[in-house]
């Protein structure tokens, strides 16, 4: 059984990870799929993300990394899954989650979303973890050891005025 892991992942955070391994155990297959949230404005590409994505996740031997930047109920099909697993975290998710699982099964009715309640990573977010880089706090609770080099880099040539 393939299931699909959407998001913007712009980076990963430990959170992201923690789903990613639990749900790698429940299926045959995860496929993690970097997509376009048009809500947000990234701060790493969309290759980025999957490179950082392929190191962070690199132990599981069941995990693709893709991007599209297409509809997540039209990559489903092509990919033949069924399954679109979401990581659910305090109630503020709900509603959006909620809706968005509604719409891609308007979309395409053979797609469920499965979520999976938040580990003990409830009040991370990429939005939160960019916010905190900006005042030197220890990142190794946050991102993955692998992505906090190139997380560092990029901020840094932000901050010197790069894109
Ligand atoms: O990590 P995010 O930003 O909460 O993920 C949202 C994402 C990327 C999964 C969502 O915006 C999405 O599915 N984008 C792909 C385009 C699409 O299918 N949009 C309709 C969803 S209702």
């Amino acid at each position: 059984k393939i299931a699909i892991y959407p998001g913007s992942f712009d980076p990963i955070t430990n959170g992201h990870l923690n789903i990613i391994e639990r749900a790698s155990r429940i299926f045959d297959k995860l496929i993690v799929c970097v997509m376009f949230n048009h809500d947000k404005r990234a701060m790493f590409t969309q290759r980025e993300r999957v490179e950082m994505i392929q190191r962070a996740a690199g132990h599981l031997p069941n995990v693709e990394v893709d991007c599209s930047e297409g509809l997540l109920a039209d990559y489903a099909k092509a990919r033949g899954s069924c399954v679109v697993i979401k990581g659910l975290r305090a109630g503020s998710d709900f509603e959006k989650e909620f809706q968005m699982s509604l719409i891609n099964r308007k979309l395409n009715p053979q797609l469920d979303t499965m979520f999976l309640t938040a580990g003990t990573n409830m009040y991370l977010s990429s939005s939160i973890v960019k916010e905190l880089a900006h005042y030197d706090v220890a990142l190794a609770d946050f991102l993955p050891e692998a992505i906090i080099p190139e997380f560092k880099a990029r901020l840094r040539s932000k901050e010197q005025g790069g894109s």
